[in-house]
C-alpha cells in the first residue's frame, strides 16, 4: 500500500522545515508518510488544494500567505480556528476540508512544557495583529492569562483582532505610541514581521519589562534577531525564538492526522543546532 499523502502549501515554500519535521515524526512512530512542499500563489491556492485532494491528499499544512484563504475554503473548522479566522492544518473529511489552527497551542506547549512557564494570571503584550497574531491569541486566552493587550502599527487591525476574541476587558487594544502607559508585562510576544527587514531594530519602552518578563519572537533564524536583541538589552529574564512553537504546532497537526502525539525533543534539538541557518517560513 502506498503511503498516505500530506503536504504543506505556501509561497515561498522552499525554506519550509515542515516536510523534514513530519518525516522525522513519522519515522519515529513507524508510520509511512508521503509529505511534500507545494508552492502556490494566492491565485493558484484553491485549485492546487483541490488537485491535491483529487490525487488522494488527506491532510495539509498551510503557511504564508494562505492561512486566511484556507479558513474560507473549509467546510468545517474547530472553534479555535474560527476565532483565529485562520487555518494552518487541513484534514480531508468526505468531500470537504476540516480546518484547525495549531499555532496557538504550539506556542503554549512550548512556553509551558519546554520552558516551564506558568501563563495563568499573567499580563501579556502581543505586538502585531496579522495572521500570526490572530493564530495565537485564542490559545493564550484559553491558557488562563489575566489580560491580553494587543498593539499594532495600524490600530484598526488590533481593534479587529480584539473584537474577534470577544472577551471585553480581558483582551484589549493599545496604541503602539502609548505603550509607555501600559505598565509592565510578564510576557511580550513579537508577532510582527518587522524583523524580516534586513535593517530592523526594535525601540520599545523599557517600562514594559519587569524582573519576570519573558520575551518571545514567533519568528526564528535571522528574522528573530532584532527583537531578541531588544529583549536582552531591556533586561528580560528569558528570551525565546519561535523554533519551539514551530515543532510543537507540527506535533499537534501530526496528532490530528495520525492520532498520536510524537515526541518533539529530538527534532527540536536538531533544528536548534542549525537555527542560525533557518529562514522563518512555516
Ligand atoms: P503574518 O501572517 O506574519 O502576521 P501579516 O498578516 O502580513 O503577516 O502581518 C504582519 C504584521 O507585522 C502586522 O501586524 C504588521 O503591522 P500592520 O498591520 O500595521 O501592517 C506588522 N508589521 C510589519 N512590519 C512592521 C514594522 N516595520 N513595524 C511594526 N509592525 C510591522
Amino acid at each position: 500500500m502506498s503511503a498516505a499523502r500530506y503536504a504543506v502549501f505556501g509561497q515561498p515554500i522552499a525554506h519550509s522545515q515542515s516536510p523534514h519535521i513530519h518525516a522525522a515524526f513519522a519515522r519515529a512512530q513507524g508510520i509511512a508518510l508521503d509529505y511534500r512542499a507545494i508552492e502556490a500563489s494566492p491565485q493558484e491556492f484553491a485549485a492546487a488544494l483541490e488537485a491535491f485532494a483529487a490525487e488522494g491528499g488527506v491532510g495539509a499544512n498551510v503557511t504564508l500567505p494562505h492561512k486566511e484563504a484556507a479558513f474560507a475554503l473549509c467546510a468545517t473548522t474547530t472553534s479555535r480556528a474560527h476565532r483565529a479566522g485562520a487555518v494552518n492544518t487541513l484534514l480531508r473529511k468526505g468531500d470537504g476540508w476540516h480546518g484547525d489552527n495549531t499555532d496557538g497551542i504550539g506556542l503554549v506547549r512550548d512556553l509551558t512544557g519546554r520552558h516551564g512557564l506558568d501563563l495563568r494570571g499573567r499580563r501579556v503584550l502581543l505586538l502585531g495583529a496579522g495572521g500570526a497574531a490572530r493564530g495565537i491569541a485564542p490559545a493564550l486566552l484559553d491558557a488562563g492569562i489575566l489580560e491580553l493587550v494587543v498593539a499594532n502599527r495600524s490600530p484598526a487591525r488590533a481593534d479587529a483582532l480584539v473584537d474577534a476574541m470577544a472577551e471585553p476587558g480581558r483582551a484589549i487594544s493599545a496604541y503602539w505610541e502609548d505603550l509607555r502607559e501600559q505598565g509592565d508585562f510578564e510576557l511580550v510576544i513579537n508577532a510582527t514581521s518587522a524583523g524580516r527587514d534586513k535593517d530592523a531594530a526594535f525601540q520599545l519602552p523599557l517600562s514594559l519589562v519587569n524582573s519576570l518578563t519573558t520575551a518571545v519572537d514567533l519568528n526564528y533564524g535571522g528574522a528573530a534577531i532584532a527583537f531578541l536583541a531588544w529583549a536582552r538589552a531591556a533586561g528580560c529574564r528569558n528570551s525565546f525564538d519561535g523554533l519551539g512553537m514551530l515543532v510543537e504546532q507540527a506535533a499537534e497537526s501530526f496528532r490530528l492526522w495520525h492520532g498520536v502525539r510524537p515526541d518533539t525533543d529530538a527534532v527540536y534539538a536538531e533544528l536548534r543546532e542549525r537555527a542560525s541557518t533557518l529562514v522563518t517560513a512555516d
